[in-house]
């Protein structure tokens, strides 16, 4: 783990705020992820990465990656253009002007597969392939929260809760001449995405981490049930797909998964620290520079205002990283224009110097900076543009 020096160093020429990433760490974590992958593909969740330079760095480096986690269509036709494919938008599309453009590309052999989970999503899409003239791919999404005790333990997303509404709407997609069943995807969010090892939440980690291993029983069960559902009515999926970062130990050993989808591993931000089963070193942040000392001890910074999506909570702020012992101040938080930083450590902090902060989440921090500066053995060697970077703004 590098120290504040090394990033300060590594960033003195760099114009402030800026985004880096740590080539050094981006590979080994790179390395770490395609171990675990118990020989499973793995797709790459692009909301979490938001640059296509790192999109391809990832992909290129081994076979182990294959295929786009997408999170609009605009971005799954963007990526198409930069020579991607198999490319699965993860969330349902409604618009009429994008399945078109996507209907287009499907009849030119490229590969988008489109989300759905109801009648009402198929018979839109059956309108737009009739009047196009083509068909779609797509992909059926199973709910796989539980319910504990009047407790919602997962996310509100697919309304495909048993296997009986399942079947109804594969034999919907099988009976349809503009529709082809390209696979299967369940995505954990409670075992994937809520932390489990916070070392200021003790007995709220030991509650989770039992919710953890009932729920996993049960969507490990239902999944099965799906695929054995499948296999007796003769049907087989290019792709079984499940999971994310915080459930890679475990989704890779589920049997009939094919791929599972990593995105916030690579960057590994602020959320994903207190996880029993991930740890990886931070590879993306961000820097500020100090241009005020009203008080002693305090520090403030143009920028840092970065917060991340979900349940508003102090866990969504950005993580003040290095110098270690350095913090936001709980009545400004991260500001809009400036962020005070308090820090009373050995470093003498001057007007210029840097903050080095993490973003909560992954990807978002893309959306606040043209390019990542990449940092290897403590300098420089490039950038890498953003999303935001190519004029590209997808949500
Ligand atoms: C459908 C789906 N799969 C996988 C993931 C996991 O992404 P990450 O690895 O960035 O946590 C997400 C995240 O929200 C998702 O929505």
């Amino acid at each position: 783990m590098q120290d504040y020096l090394y990033y300060k160093n590594a960033l003195k020429e760099v114009s402030k705020p800026c985004a880096f990433l740590d080539m050094d760490i981006l590979n080994q974590n790179i390395n770490d992820i395609a171990e675990y992958s118990n020989y499973k593909n793995i797709r790459i969740a692009s909301k979490s990465i938001r640059s296509v330079a790192v999109l391809k760095k990832i992909l290129g480096s081994s076979p182990i990656f294959q295929g786009i986690m997408c999170y609009t269509a605009d971005e799954a036709l963007y990526l198409l253009d930069n020579d991607f494919d198999d490319l699965l938008i993860a969330y349902p599309v409604w618009n009429s002007f994008h399945l078109t453009e996507i209907c287009k590309r499907v009849k030119n052999d490229h590969i988008i597969t489109l989300m759905i989970d109801s009648v009402e999503h198929i018979d839109r899409l059956e309108k737009i392939a009739k009047q196009e003239k083509g068909m779609f791919l797509v992909c059926i999404d199973i709910d796989l929260s539980s319910d504990f005790f009047g407790l919602h333990f997962g996310v509100h997303r697919s309304p495909i809760k048993s296997t009986e509404r399942f079947m109804a709407i594969v034999n919907r997609v099988i009976d349809s001449s503009y529709l082809h069943l390209d696979g299967v995807m369940g995505y954990e969010a409670q075992i994937a995405g809520v932390t489990d090892n916070d070392p200021n939440q003790h007995v709220k980690s030991r509650i989770v981490q039992l919710l953890k291993r009932l729920s996993s029983n049960t969507l490990i069960q239902r999944r099965q049930n799906i695929i054995q559902a499948l296999k007796t009515k003769g049907v087989s999926l290019r792709f079984i797909n499940g999971g994310g970062t915080g459930s890679l130990h475990q989704t890779t050993h589920e049997e009939h998964i094919t791929e599972v989808t990593v995105g916030s591993g690579f960057y590994s931000p602020r959320l994903f620290d207190y996880y029993q089963a991930f740890h990886r070193a931070p590879a993306a942040g961000f820097a500020l520079e100090i241009t005020r000392i009203p008080v002693p001890n305090i520090y403030t910074c143009y920028g840092g205002g970065y917060i991340a999506s979900g349940a508003a909570g102090e866990d969504k702020l950005p993580q003040v990283y290095l110098p270690k012992g350095a913090a936001l101040i709980n009545n400004e938080g991260a500001g809009e224009v400036q962020t005070p930083i308090h820090y009373k450590g050995n470093i003498q902090l001057q007007h210029g110097d840097p903050i080095i902060m993490r973003h909560s989440k992954s990807g978002e921090l893309c959306e606040h900076f043209n390019c990542l500066h990449l940092i290897q053995d403590g300098k420089i060697i490039g950038k890498y543009s953003t999303y935001r970077g190519d004029n590209q703004c997808f949500l």
